[in-house]
């Protein structure tokens, strides 16, 4: 029993040591974007770009069109919210996105989930595939060993500012088991005490909007989520 809290206790450790923070820039003021990604770019490890379509979710967010106004280092991670994501991809490949990540509900034929894994990846981009709060881990049982990420959202997808659902967390715990060295992320309703549950579930990349973005001291509030 002694060496499975061992194991644990190294575990979170090491796992903590890895954690990515991805300020996500749904909750940021769009009008002045430029300035606020550079209120948080020395301390983000990724952006996060919620692309939504007003169909797949029923926000509507941002394109393309609004990342060929940013300047920034920070590699981008772009969340595909949208219906027909192999549609989109290639605009957000010229801008030289880092990650892309499209919904396992957008995109259901395992062939169509591969074609798009190849063309995210023919792009140069790591490519991730999410999971909405109420669908099971055996929906992309499929792909699961071909992807660079999955992504557990922690609230329905379409707004930021939700409350967390810690029912996903048998989710994360379930994958990390599987896979030691996936990539994890988890994204929203992501704060300092909701992240402790997060990174002690096995999750390793942390998307945070609204706790970042509304925050006095918003470098404060990343260093809060990297030291759980
Ligand atoms: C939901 C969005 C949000 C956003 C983060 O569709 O994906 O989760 O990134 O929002 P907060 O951190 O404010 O919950």
């Amino acid at each position: 029993m002694y060496w499975f809290f061992g194991w644990a206790l190294c575990y979170t450790t090491r796992m903590s040591s890895s954690l990515l923070i991805t300020p996500s820039i749904l909750s940021a003021d769009l009008a002045h974007l430029q300035t606020e990604v550079d209120s948080i770019a020395s301390a983000a490890d990724w952006l996060q770009v919620d692309v939504m379509d007003g169909h797949f979710v029923p926000n509507l967010s941002f394109g393309a069109p609004v990342l060929r106004c940013l300047q920034t280092s920070v590699p981008l991670d772009v969340h595909l919210m949208v219906e027909n994501p192999e549609d989109r991809i290639e605009e957000f490949l010229r801008l030289q996105v880092k990650h892309i990540t499209f919904h396992a509900e957008a995109v259901v034929d395992t062939d169509a989930r591969k074609a798009l894994l190849q063309a995210i990846h023919d792009g140069d981009a790591t490519a991730g595939i999410a999971v909405k709060p109420a669908t099971s881990l055996e929906v992309i049982e499929d792909v699961v060993s071909e992807v660079d990420l999955v992504l557990i959202m922690s609230v329905e997808p379409g707004f930021g500012g939700q409350a967390f659902l810690p029912d996903v967390l048998t989710k994360v715990q379930m994958l990390r088991a599987r896979f030691p060295d996936l990539m994890i992320q988890m994204d929203g309703g992501i704060n300092a005490k909701t992240a402790k549950m997060c990174v002690q579930s096995g999750a390793n990349n942390l998307v945070a909007g609204s706790y970042i973005f509304g925050a006095e001291d918003r470098l404060a509030a990343i260093s809060s989520l990297r030291d759980v």
